[in-house]
Order: structure tokens, then sequence, then C-alpha cells
């Protein structure tokens, strides 16, 4: 069993908290949650859109029997001051139990979820939507195609496959050779 320290709580990055750790940890670990999946179904208004042209970055969607696979990090309390103002754009804390991928062990933790009834979300398109969008949206954190193409190198650093991930990026390098 892993002891969580007093005061500390793990919370698993799905997205762009793998791969931009701009906060301190006391641990980090790969490691998944069961039952969802993440999607590109968010709007972003302050990182990789503008208000005026939202972009879309990812939330989870519930998916029995699915795995998503990210980062836990165990960090003091302090640090939710932070994550709460970056993930401020529909985002909630949720609680959620968190399998370690190197000891196996259960942990209790937090995740930013952002649900259908948050005024950014937006839901289901057709993948070469998604994509069209992803490639066409910029923000004040940089290009929507960034934060899609940097986690899609993150995650295959992590040895996962996700077929979301990986199928948007494709359409979005198809976007660009075509110009
Ligand atoms: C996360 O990374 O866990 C939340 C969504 C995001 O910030 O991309």
């Amino acid at each position: 069993m892993t002891v969580s320290k007093e005061g500390a709580s793990w919370v698993f990055g799905y997205g762009s908290l793998i791969y931009k750790v701009d906060f301190p940890y006391l641990r980090r670990e790969v490691a998944s949650i069961h039952g969802w999946q993440r999607r590109f179904w968010q709007g972003s208004h302050d990182h990789r859109g503008t208000p005026e042209r939202p972009g879309r970055v990812l939330t989870l969607t519930e998916s029995p029997g699915a795995q998503c696979v990210g980062v836990a990090y165990l960090v003091e309390e302090s640090v939710f001051e932070h994550l709460d103002h970056r993930e401020k754009n529909g985002y909630e804390r949720a609680a959620v139990s968190i399998e370690l991928a190197a000891s196996g062990d259960q942990v209790q933790g937090l995740v930013y979820y952002a649900g259908p009834d948050n005024p950014a979300f937006l839901g289901e398109a057709p993948p070469n939507e998604i994509a069209r969008h992803i490639a066409e949206s910029h923000g004040p954190s940089g290009s929507n195609r960034d934060y899609l193409l940097q986690l899609e190198a993150a995650l295959r650093d992590l040895g996962d496959v996700d077929h979301h991930v990986q199928e948007l990026a494709g359409l979005v390098a198809g976007l660009d050779e075509r110009g």
C-alpha cells in the first residue's frame, strides 16, 4: 500500500498536466484511471484559444471498461491554488481512484474534470472537424496543434497508445501537408 504524505494529495494528469509540469511535486508516477477516456471535447478560452475563438482541449468521458493512462503527482495542498487557476475554464476537481503503474497500488486522488454542463463544453464532433478546429486555434499558452502533438509525444514516452489522440494527430498532420 502506498502511503500518502500527510497534507499531500495525489492528482492525476491526462492532458497538459502530463507534459507541462509548472508546479512542484513530491512524487511522479505513471498511472491510470479506469472507466474513463480522454476526449477533445472541452473548449479552451484561456490557453489554446480565445473567448472569441475557443480551442479544443481534453476532458474525460465515462467509458466502462476503458483505461486512461497518464501521470499521477503527489503534491502539497498549496499546489492546488496554482492548479485551480490553471484549470479554471470549466474544470472541477473530482475524486478518483488511481492505479500507480510501477507498484500496482491504488491511491485515492483528484482529477480535473470538465463535465458536459460547464459553459465551455463543446462535446463530440467528427474527427476531421475536431482536427481542423485544433489546426486553426491559438491562445495565450500556444497553438492548439502543439497541445495535441506534445500530448501525443508524451503518451508515446509513457508507452501508451491512445487511438483518439493518434487519429487526431494524423488528421492534423494531413491538414499541415495540404497547407
Ligand atoms: C489534465 O491535463 O489532467 C487536465 C486537462 C489539461 O489541462 O489539459
